[in-house]
């Protein structure tokens, strides 16, 4: 059974986008005097490649929909539905969240480098959230992405948080893209909506993103090592905890693409950790026994504080407050648990295999 509730009106998409919960998808600005002095040339020669793919925009066309597109749209059952609104919600927010950040560098910066990699940063995030937007004008809803941009709250990052954070949400949206894409190649009947055929190209331009902000770590070490490491492993696991528990909200979308939460969110950190290792030293062993019942019991300790939320009162209230202890307890033993660790590759770059 879902528990997110239904998106019906304009007014509801809005707040669902706004949403400032622990795990929705938040808005971000930086200091850009600072960023403004980032210096690639340790990295140029594949920087100056990377600079060649992006102008040679080989997904220019797109995200444009095909003729089939809108006879595949059907009716969906109204769990299904929620939760499917809900996954586009959350997904245009991220991605226009990376619009509004990469556009506001751009805007602030002279480092001729930088600007130009924020130019089509913002190209590709913007085609993305639009191209999510006009989905959800088929069902007649649509996120009003200025006010969006006007109107949500704005986490302040310094650059180095925005380095980590964002390498690795461009990361494992590529995970998260591609694995949906296989299993509904190896499964069409479940391919219950057309956007996902688009996934497999568009999930190359999340790459890409990503193989940016590993070049700009790399030619600047001082942010993979030292003491710089705990907050590496901090923001490994904000993120992969945040996926698995929002992805656990979804259950009737899972049932409908025929893969078990459990399982996606595993094969989707696989993959994050594999291409993480061009970039990160360390990473989570989220093979373990003891760190996947940690984050079962983030999944219990969310629903237990929606559920006390949602009781309201005194009682539902201080139920919330035990509930947020057990939770910050459990994150710190995952904090805690043992990571692995690797030497970074000579060749900073890899390839979208997946
Ligand atoms: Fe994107
Ligand atoms: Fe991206």
């Amino acid at each position: 059974m879902t528990t997110i509730q239904a998106v019906r009106t304009a007014d509801d998409v809005m707040q669902r986008a706004k949403s400032e919960s622990l795990i929705s998808p938040r808005f971000y600005t930086t200091d850009h005097a600072a960023m403004n002095r980032l210096d690639v040339s340790p990295v140029r020669a594949e920087w100056d490649a990377m600079m060649a793919e992006y102008e040679g925009d080989n997904n220019h066309d797109h995200f444009q929909r095909d003729e089939s597109f809108a006879a595949e749209i059907r009716e969906l059952p109204p769990e299904l539905r929620a939760e499917f609104l809900d996954f586009l919600i959350s997904s245009i927010t991220s991605e226009y969240s990376g619009c509004v950040l990469y556009n506001e560098i751009r805007k602030n910066v002279d480092n001729p480098d930088l600007k130009r990699l924020m130019t089509y940063l913002t190209r590709d995030e913007s085609r993305h959230a639009n191209f999510i937007n006009q989905s959800l004008r088929d069902y007649g809803l649509a996120v009003d992405l200025q006010n969006l941009k006007a109107t949500k709250a704005y986490t302040y990052f310094k650059p180095k948080y925005i380095f980590y954070a964002t390498y690795l949400s461009e990361k494992i949206g590529y995970a998260r893209y591609i694995t949906i894409f296989r299993q509904l190649e190896r499964h069409p009947d479940k391919r219950f909506h057309p956007i996902f055929r688009w996934f497999e190209r568009w999930c190359n331009d999340e790459f890409r993103h990503g193989e940016s902000f590993a070049l700009m770590m790399r030619a600047n070490p001082h942010l993979l090592r030292g003491a710089n490491l705990l907050w590496v492993r901090f923001f490994l696991l904000a993120v992969y905890a945040t996926m698995f528990v929002r992805d656990h909200t979804r259950p009737m979308l899972h049932v409908a693409m025929g893969i078990d939460p459990d399982e996606y969110d595993y094969r989707v950190f696989d993959i994050t950790t594999a291409i993480s290792r061009q970039v990160f030293p360390i990473s989570l062993d989220t093979d373990s026994p003891a760190f996947r019942a940690g984050l079962a019991h983030l999944v219990t300790v969310s629903q237990g504080y929606a559920a006390a939320k949602a009781r309201g009162g005194v009682l539902g209230t201080l139920q919330q407050a035990g509930w947020a202890v057990r939770g910050v307890l459990t994150f710190a033993r995952l904090y805690l648990h043992p990571v692995k660790r690797h030497d970074l590759p000579a060749q900073v770059r890899v390839a979208p295999a997946w």
